[in-house]
């Protein structure tokens, strides 16, 4: 990473968030780049109707629910703050990125690992069931209408929080290539939506031995040799972050990145989640929640 002219300090991240928090709870989202609607939200706190919540393989849920208003403002990337038990166990919501939004439906679907205790309340709830959301949150992903062709790299939660892209682009026209990694193949579980959006579809595991850094990157070497990428999408771990990021650079591609990082509030309040980036003027810390938990490739300082 080059030299750093300027740090941001956290009392002025604090300043300005303190500023701009009126704005956010007055402001109608835009229209989005990627030609999803954004929405003209006036609650972000709305109640969803569970229409199922099924384990689909040893560690994955999907989970459907029946938001319209949510689904109308939602776009790829964006993510929900869930209440995973209505009896305040555990206290704190839980994020989960949207894996695909159906705003014809008016519905939202999730997909998510059971990891603890939050996690282990959500796969409790039934057919019928409330679902208290909070959300859209956060910034999404960008795609230009000019791109020929995307090339997405998603790892564990990033297989779920890539899906809408594959769907926006696809409405888009542009052609989506995407490399999908876990540990077995069972747990591909996106791959199937995926090319039912019309991506182009690559697993790779753990199991296999086809996951490692130098395999990947002679992978993706490959696909950005022989079709036409304009753009790379990457989310779920930071070793492949760190691979795209300097692909990335060496053929001057653009790229974005979602970041997962532990939360507390979810609305850019607490300062839980906040991390370096690497921006033009220098090191600066920015909220996961609020300022991403997209940002571009470039920025993403990796750990
Ligand atoms: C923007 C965003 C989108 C996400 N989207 C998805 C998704 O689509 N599908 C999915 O399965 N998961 C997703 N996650 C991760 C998910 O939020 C956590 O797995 C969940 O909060 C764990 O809650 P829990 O109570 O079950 O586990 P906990 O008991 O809270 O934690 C279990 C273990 O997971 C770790 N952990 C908890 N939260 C995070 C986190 N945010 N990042 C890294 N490690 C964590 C803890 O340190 C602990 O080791 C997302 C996270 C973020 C920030
Ligand atoms: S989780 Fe509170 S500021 Fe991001």
């Amino acid at each position: 990473m080059g030299a750093v002219s300027t740090v941001r300090s956290m009392n002025d991240v604090r300043k300005a968030a303190m500023r701009e928090l009126p704005e956010r709870e007055t402001r109608g989202f835009s229209e989005s780049a990627s030609g999803g609607m954004r929405g003209q939200s006036e609650s972000l706190a709305q109640i969803g109707g569970v229409l199922f919540n099924q384990q689909v393989s040893t560690r994955y849920w999907h989970l459907a629910v029946s938001a319209p208003t949510a689904a109308a403002a939602c776009a790829p990337g964006q993510f929900f703050y869930l209440r995973c038990g209505d009896d305040g166990e555990p206290l704190l919501r839980r994020p989960m990125s949207v894996y695909q939004i159906h705003r014809e439906r008016g519905e939202l679907h999730f997909l998510y690992a059971v990891k603890g205790v939050g996690t282990t309340r959500l796969a409790q709830l039934r057919t019928g069931d409330s679902l208290d959301m909070v959300g859209p949150l956060g910034h999404g992903f960008t795609l230009h209408p000019d791109w020929r062709g995307v090339l997405l790299v998603a790892r564990g939660v990033g297989l779920a929080t890539l899906g809408p892209v594959a769907a926006a682009a696809n409405r888009m026209g542009i052609r989506v290539t995407a490399v999908l990694s876990a540990q077995t193949e069972r747990d591909v579980l996106s791959e199937s939506y995926m090319r039912s959006c019309g991506a182009c579809t690559l697993v790779v595991t753990d199991d296999a031995g086809t996951s490692g850094v130098a395999a990947m990157r002679e992978l993706v070497a490959n696909i950005l040799a022989s079709e036409p990428i304009d753009a790379l999408f990457t989310c779920g771990s930071q070793r492949l972050t760190a691979l795209l990021q300097e692909m990335a650079a060496e053929r001057g591609l653009p790229g974005q990145a979602a970041l997962e990082e532990p939360m507390g509030c979810g609305l850019g309040v607490c300062y839980c989640c906040v991390r370096p980036f690497a921006r033009k003027e220098g090191i600066e810390q920015l909220r996961v929640c609020r300022d991403g938990p997209v940002f571009p490739l470039a920025e993403v300082i990796t750990r």
